[in-house]
């Protein structure tokens, strides 16, 4: 790939993160009431955590939202997509942890990186854990996932690590569902 077209890659990237984030992040007048009465470790607590409304989120279709400064994917898998997560063996991982933070020491079975049983539900930090570009998806790279043009990195169907540089699959953040279109961020 020419630096052009990483560059070019890079770009897409950002303006599809900035668009998507302006419109789908529930925050702000729902947290700041809140604030006022709680003490100053509380209100840093509350100012770091955020709603995400993800009733819009089609099937195949991944949202990109900003959250402590980072891009979060949000993405809604295909059974396809499920499929080939599942069918993968431990030993063709390059990294064999979950690296979830709802589920410390756990390994990178599909079923520990998603936030629903069925798998339906794949919540990621955008970061590559390479040198820390923003990874393109829609299916992107040799595993049907996710591909950091930066160096060449390719993710699988649930965000692990599988060619190229990058040691550590995706990291997963704390998230929970709250309802059944809204996840907390941390
Ligand atoms: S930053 Fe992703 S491959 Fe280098």
């Amino acid at each position: 790939m020419s630096h052009a077209e990483d560059h070019a890659g890079t770009r897409r990237d950002f303006l599809y993160f900035a668009t998507a984030g302006a419109g789908a992040v529930a925050t702000g007048a729902a947290v700041w009431p809140l604030v006022n009465q709680m003490n100053a470790s509380a209100d840093v607590k509350a100012m770091s955590s955020i709603y995400v409304d993800i009733s819009d989120i089609e099937v195949g279709t991944q949202l990109t939202v900003k959250w402590r400064g980072k891009p979060v994917f949000v993405r809604r898998r295909t059974a396809e997509e499920i499929e080939m997560a599942r069918a993968v063996k431990m030993d063709e991982l390059i990294d064999p942890t979950a690296e979830n933070l709802n589920k410390p020491g756990a390994d990178a079975s599909d079923e520990n990186r998603t936030l629903d049983e069925a798998g339906e539900w794949l919540v990621m930090i955008g970061v590559c854990t390479h040198l820390g570009c923003v990874p393109i998806g829609n299916g992107s790279g040799d595993f049907g996932g996710w591909f950091c043009p930066c160096h060449g990195s390719h993710y699988d169907t649930a965000g692990r690590i599988r060619k190229g540089p990058a040691p550590r699959n995706l990291d997963i953040p704390l998230v929970q569902f709250t309802d059944e279109t809204t996840i907390l961020l941390g």
